[in-house]
């Protein structure tokens, strides 16, 4: 997250974060997960990295019990190179790409199934799949364990690692096409969908509750939903929240209902959240 919404500093930021998460850690289902993208950030007008997302991890496993079930990073291959200053003047500094994405958990054994987000195999695994004998002789490993042909058996796709190559390039949505229609700026700092979808794909089963509680354009709750998952989005700005109802806009509907229902929640101020349920039976 960017220090735009509030320019907090740093300790005062992890401290701030940290009520959130208490929050969060309280409302949790017992085996569910918590899954926070934090990116990366510079030391003011110093080329000196803040170790503020460690910080927070490690004050989150230490102070809350929560478990790091595992450490995920998100690469973008299109992020543009910043800050400027190190990066592309004095050239001190290689273009970050990287976001930390701590996922979270209250127990050891979360809910979580890998075979959900499996990926396509590479070339060479689709031909040793094919013909196994030919592209692949079982060696014995050096503990004497011999790993035989299980290796060549065919499980619908490759395991995913935890780097995730997901560019962030969206420019012709729904929202994207909504926005610009009703003269609304997007949300400035949105994740591509793809990114909340492995999360909610390998930690939760259809009909589970996934929350965001800084949803933005609510790309997360879209996400759930394209996945029979319910969801609960918070955000704090009406603004973003009222234009993250065009994610759910049917493609037939008309521009002119997109814009009342805007402006119809814009002019709600009781809310500051909404759920699935909520947002279907809005009357226009
Ligand atoms: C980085 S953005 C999230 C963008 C989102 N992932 C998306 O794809 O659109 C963080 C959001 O948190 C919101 N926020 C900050 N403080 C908040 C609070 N106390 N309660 C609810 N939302 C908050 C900001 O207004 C901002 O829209």
């Amino acid at each position: 997250m960017k220090e735009s919404y509030g320019n907090v500093v740093q300790e005062a930021y992890i401290n701030w974060l940290f009520e959130f998460c208490k929050k969060v850690y309280r409302v949790l289902a017992p085996h569910g997960s918590f899954v926070i993208d934090l990116g990366g950030a510079y030391q003011s007008k110093r080329p000196v990295r803040s170790l503020y997302n460690y910080r927070i991890l490690i004050k989150l496993c230490d102070e809350l019990d929560f478990r790091l079930a595992e450490e995920f990073f998100w690469y973008n291959p299109s992020k543009l190179p910043s800050p400027i200053e190190w990066v592309n003047k004095r050239k001190i500094r290689a273009k970050d790409s990287v976001n930390t994405i701590w996922w979270l958990s209250k127990t050891d054994n979360p809910k979580a199934n890998v075979s959900n987000v499996l990926i396509p195999y590479s070339e060479r695994m689709k031909k040793l799949l094919v013909n196994p004998d030919k592209y692949y002789k079982p060696k014995e490993r050096p503990s004497g364990h011999d790993i035989g042909t299980a290796f060549a058996t065919n499980n619908g796709g490759a395991i995913p690692s935890n780097l995730l190559q997901i560019p962030n390039t969206e420019s012709s949505s729904r929202y994207i096409q909504l926005c610009k229609a009703a003269n609304i700026p997007a949300h400035p700092a949105r994740f591509p969908q793809k990114l909340p979808l492995f999360f909610i794909n390998f930690l939760t089963d259809p009909g589970d509750i996934v929350l965001d509680i800084f949803a933005g354009s609510n790309t997360t709750g879209a996400a759930a939903e394209a996945v029979q998952r319910r969801w609960i989005a918070f955000e704090q700005n009406q603004s973003y929240l009222a234009a993250s109802t065009f994610r759910f806009i049917d493609n037939n509907e008309s521009i002119d209902v997109a814009s009342k229902l805007f402006n119809k929640i814009l002019a709600s101020e009781e809310t500051i959240s909404i759920r699935r349920s909520v947002q279907l039976n809005l009357e226009i």
